[in-house]
């Protein structure tokens, strides 16, 4: 595993004029953040020795390498989720890389279901804690080179990075939720109750990506901050039929906001 992720590392290097800083993985509702980087190189999935492809409508599958507000960024445009069939090994795969690029900080984004309910459709939530149902991507075999094999995870989101945050959405008065991300494998959304449990266990949202890559970045200790758009409520009442087009639907809408805070946020690193 070690020997294929500097060798995909060594090969991405040959073909970048200069490392990146920061990672990001551009989850559902950050796609437009692209159109924002000045890119250097883009190296699509298909291309690169080992890295997994994506197989979801409405993602993309490329590493886009370029600048951003300032900050050398690489940026995957298409993840993968564990509901794909990959493992969460290999899903993170990509983290571990970036990794060895050098970067010093990851920013993941996301769609999710809103169990808490003080929350509208259409909300962001910054992600300051985690519930994980996804099989563990640490399980298998150890690599010193990776961190400790038994991580510590009782502070895995960057507080300066939320405080931070916090403050650029004020400034341009974007409300902000804050709160407990459980991730779940998919690809069903929930029944009403499931949603129920998920808030009985202390969740304000329910999804399916980030919380994979998020410990393997936090293991390789890289700094993160993950953030989630509230697409649909699992919330008794207000529980509605929810789709894939549904969720990609509110999501565009709330790009625009979520392009903006990040993009400012890279001036702040
Ligand atoms: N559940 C799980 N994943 C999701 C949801 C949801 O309600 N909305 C967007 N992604």
């Amino acid at each position: 595993m070690l020997k294929q992720i500097e060798g995909t590392a060594n090969f991405i290097k040959d073909r970048i004029t200069y490392d990146p800083e920061v990672g990001i993985i551009l989850g559902t509702g950050l796609g437009g953040l692209v159109n924002e980087i000045d890119i250097n190189e883009t190296l699509s999935y298909d291309d690169i020795p080992d890295f997994p492809v994506s197989t979801v409508e409405g993602h993309h599958g490329r590493l886009i390498f370029g600048r951003l507000n300032g900050k050398s960024v690489v940026a995957m445009q298409g993840r993968f989720h564990y509901y794909e069939g990959y493992s969460a090994e290999k899903i993170t795969f990509p983290v571990r890389v970036m990794k060895f690029l050098g970067i010093k900080h990851l920013f993941v984004s996301n769609a999710s279901g809103g169990v808490n309910p003080d929350f509208e459709i259409g909300d962001l939530m910054v992600i300051n804690d985690h519930i994980n149902l996804i099989p563990n991507p640490l399980i298998g075999k150890h690599e010193k080179g990776f961190g400790p094999r038994f991580p510590d995870m009782s502070n895995v989101y960057d507080s300066n990075l939320i405080s931070t945050f916090k403050q650029i959405a004020k400034t341009h008065d974007i409300k902000l939720q804050e709160g407990v991300y459980t991730a779940v494998t998919g690809p069903t959304f929930e029944t009403p109750a499931e949603y129920k449990y998920f808030r009985i266990i202390g969740s304000d949202t329910v999804g399916m990506s980030t919380v994979p890559e998020v410990i393997v970045a936090h293991q390789m200790g890289i700094p993160v901050f993950a953030i989630s758009i509230i697409t649909d409520l699992g919330v008794p009442g207000k529980i509605m039929e929810v789709s894939h087009e549904e969720v990609q639907k509110v999501a565009s809408k709330a790009e625009k906001k979520m392009t903006l805070l990040i993009k400012e946020m890279m001036g702040k690193l």
